[in-house]
């Protein structure tokens, strides 16, 4: 049976080392996650995975690693400061916040309150006399208020000098475009092409929750792909299909998922077109990632405002023209959430005890192969170690190797954790005579089938290649 609460999920990362409340042993800090150490690689294999796609792959992309503060002119040029609002509401009785679309949205899901003015969606929570989810008092709602989601910080704060306000980034595109001159001037690329990038993004977001689905920080991962205006359609469509062929390749239900294209009034201040690719959680459809045509506002908006020309010179006709750009933006920590929800399975075995299996797809699983000696017996730890370090140079797998505790334990936790194959080094793998194994065989564990196979050490980097 697949997940069916986000709980089971949040309570096996913990125990397993996926995912733990941030700064927990001081009463932790409202929705902050920090990635344990099964999480974070977790998380970096998704991101290799996406890099090794869209970027190793391709000629026609290029990657930068930027700065997550900028020049605060940035944000003003690419209208976020003006208009990357959410509206609110504060309960006057117990004083919880919350987003006022939210609120509508969850009492009534047919409503359209995208786009809404926070006048409107005012009108509506006291037309619909909806109450406060926390305490349940009626009428007690504030008016909403508009909320500026980029999170302000200041730089240069030493004593008698004034500071400086700038932003951490509340998206990573800004980057590819206020250097699209520099990549231009140094990579002499050719329409189209994308720029990529990778790395967090902070949103003062009013109603975080659902785990790390909506935090004040997350991963992204995106690009924005620079082509001729005449060409948007083909490319949309083109990268609707590459985002959701990627997910097929990650091994994620595709019965889980739709594309749903914003209305007109839900579309960002900057998009003509956006998809939203939704995946059905235990907590509703939600939007995964979006594909969104922003048109050339961005780089026109910073050639405005920087004074630098920004603009694109096509090397066989000399033609000048300032692209446009179709961006798919993939969300990484919601991603590995979507991966852990998509992998969890609980299961009754044959023999009547119950297990839960994370089936991740090997290629990201955080352990590939988990190296288990049968007991404490020093002659299997000595054989087992061995076999670490052949599978150690023969391969790049990624290898665990565990003693504690009995095998039964053992393989329970290497289930939880996702990892493919168990290796077992037994007696008979060293020559004693319990006929458990052959001589310099060991015993493969299929986490899936359950199977177990014997096989020679000799052939052991060669068995295991398919899962690399
Ligand atoms: N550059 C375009 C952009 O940032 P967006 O729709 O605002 O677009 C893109 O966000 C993706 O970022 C979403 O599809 C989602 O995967 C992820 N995301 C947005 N807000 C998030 C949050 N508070 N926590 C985690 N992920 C978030």
């Amino acid at each position: 049976m697949a997940a069916t609460s986000l709980d089971q999920i949040v309570s096996l990362s913990k125990r397993r080392g996926f995912v733990f409340p941030g700064s927990e042993i001081y009463g932790g800090l409202a929705n902050s996650w920090d990635f344990g150490p099964l999480g974070a690689i977790l998380k970096e294999n998704i991101r290799n995975f996406w890099l090794e796609r869209f970027v190793h792959k391709r000629q026609d992309m290029v990657f930068i690693d930027a700065a997550i503060m900028m020049n605060p002119k940035v944000w003003e040029a690419s209208g976020h400061v003006a208009n990357f609002n959410d509206a609110m509401v504060d309960c006057k009785e117990c004083k919880s916040r919350f987003r006022a679309d939210h609120l509508i949205e969850e009492k009534f899901p047919d409503l359209k309150v995208d786009g809404k003015s926070p006048k409107e969606l005012t009108a509506i929570i006291e037309e619909k006399k909806i109450a406060c989810p926390k305490c349940g008092a009626k009428g007690k709602f504030t008016e909403a208020r508009t909320f500026n989601l980029l999170f302000r910080t200041q730089l240069g704060i030493v004593e008698g000098e004034a500071a400086r306000d700038v932003y951490l980034r509340g998206e990573i595109a800004q980057a590819m475009f206020v250097n699209f001159k520099n990549v231009l001037t140094t990579t002499r690329k050719r329409l189209p092409f994308g720029i990529a990038s990778t790395g967090k993004a902070f949103r003062n977001e009013i109603t975080p929750g659902n785990f790390i689905f909506r935090t004040l920080e997350f991963d992204l991962m995106e690009f924005e792909y620079f082509i001729r205006e005449e060409e948007w359609e083909k490319w949309f469509t083109y990268w609707q299909k590459e985002q959701q062929q990627w997910l097929k390749d990650l091994g994620i239900d595709t019965q889980k998922l739709r594309v749903r294209e914003h209305e007109p009034h839900e579309l960002s201040h900057y998009s003509k077109k956006t998809v939203d690719i939704e995946y059905q959680t235990p907590f509703g459809w939600k939007e995964l990632f979006g594909l969104a045509y922003r048109t050339n506002f961005d780089l026109k908006n910073h050639m405005e405002q920087s004074g630098e020309d920004l603009q694109y010179m096509d090397p066989d006709t000399n033609e000048k023209l300032i692209p446009h750009v179709i961006e798919p933006t993939f969300g990484l920590s919601r991603l590995t959430l979507v991966v852990l929800l998509n992998a969890y399975e609980e299961e009754k075995l044959e023999n009547g005890e119950d297990r839960v299996v994370m089936r991740l797809d090997p290629r990201l699983a955080p352990v590939q192969v988990a190296i288990l000696p049968l007991s404490k017996d020093e002659r299997l730890i000595k054989k087992a170690q061995e076999v670490y370090e052949l599978l150690n140079t023969k391969t790049n797998l990624r290898l665990d190797f565990d003693v504690t505790g009995s095998i039964g334990k053992r393989y329970r936790r290497q289930d939880e954790i996702g990892t493919p194959k168990c290796i077992t080094i037994d007696f008979g793998t060293i020559g004693d005579d319990d006929k458990q194994s052959k001589k310099d065989h060991v015993t493969v564990r299929d986490r899936d089938s359950l199977l177990q196979k014997e096989v020679s050490i000799l052939e052991l980097a060669e068995f295991l290649k398919p899962i690399q």
